[in-house]
């Protein structure tokens, strides 16, 4: 399984996007847009960032009826994007239905990755607001496993839940943790922190590091310092 960083691209417009990645001359980050950029800048950043050679991750978290997010793919995987994903909670059925979307003419199709439980979402909220009465623990391993299930790649989750999700699906199955910080980072909104290195050890495929590198002093070096420590080097 390809170990990587990717680069939460959390920027509000092109301008500030394209003026990051140009910090990075000759490498080329895998890189993770989201709902913002996304729906402020529309189809065309993914374009353009993939004709500058990066990987994307699409990170828009599809959940709707079946039909829709299958068609809704069908768009997506035609943006050529690498990864991209999906709730878990939208049922085995949705999660099929976008697999079925994003698969091309030629029978190739980018990564699909299911969102267990968001880290937003705590015991308490999820028994009081969702109705949902068992262990988060054993929720992330039964949505994990309907992704299984249904075809998918993979899923999002913490770092302290990636040995817990191989195990149950597979070491092929590959886990996505955002939540990783070096360690002189302050940890800002995220809760429950690992170190690039510690994600590696815990199993992690890919880590998503937003800030501590799109807000360093220097990205380029934290990004390398990330890379190597998440090599183990
Ligand atoms: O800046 P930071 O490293 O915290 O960025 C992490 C990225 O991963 C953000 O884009 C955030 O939306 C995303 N993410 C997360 N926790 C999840 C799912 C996605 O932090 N459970």
């Amino acid at each position: 399984m390809a170990k990587d960083v990717i680069v939460a691209c959390d920027f509000s417009c092109a301008e500030k996007t394209y003026e990051f990645l140009g910090l990075f001359r000759g490498e080329k980050p895998f890189v993770k847009i989201g709902m913002e950029l996304f729906y402020a800048e529309g189809p065309q950043i993914v374009r353009e960032i993939k004709k500058r050679g990066h990987r994307i991750f699409l990170d828009l978290k599809l959940h709707d009826i079946p039909n829709t997010v299958k068609k809704t793919m069908a768009v997506l995987s035609g943006l050529d994007v690498d990864m991209t994903n999906v709730h878990a909670a939208g049922t085995v059925n949705m999660m099929k239905a976008a697999i079925e979307g994003l698969t091309r003419a030629d029978g190739t199709r980018p990564l699909l990755i299911a969102v267990t439980q968001l880290t937003s979402t705590d015991q308490r909220s999820m028994e009081e607001d969702l109705w949902i009465e068992k262990p988060m623990g054993k929720v992330v391993e039964h949505y994990a496993d309907n992704a299984r299930k249904a075809g998918l790649d993979g899923v999002v989750c913490s770092p302290l839940e990636a040995k817990t999700v191989h195990a149950l699906c597979g070491n092929n199955f590959i886990t996505v943790t955002p939540g990783v910080r070096f360690e002189e980072n302050a940890k800002g909104d995220q809760k429950r922190v690992m170190t690039p290195a510690q994600a590696r050890a815990a199993g992690s495929d890919y880590i998503v590091m937003g800030r501590p590198i799109t807000e360093a002093d220097d990205p380029v070096k934290a990004y390398s310092k990330a890379k190597k420590e998440f090599a183990g080097e």
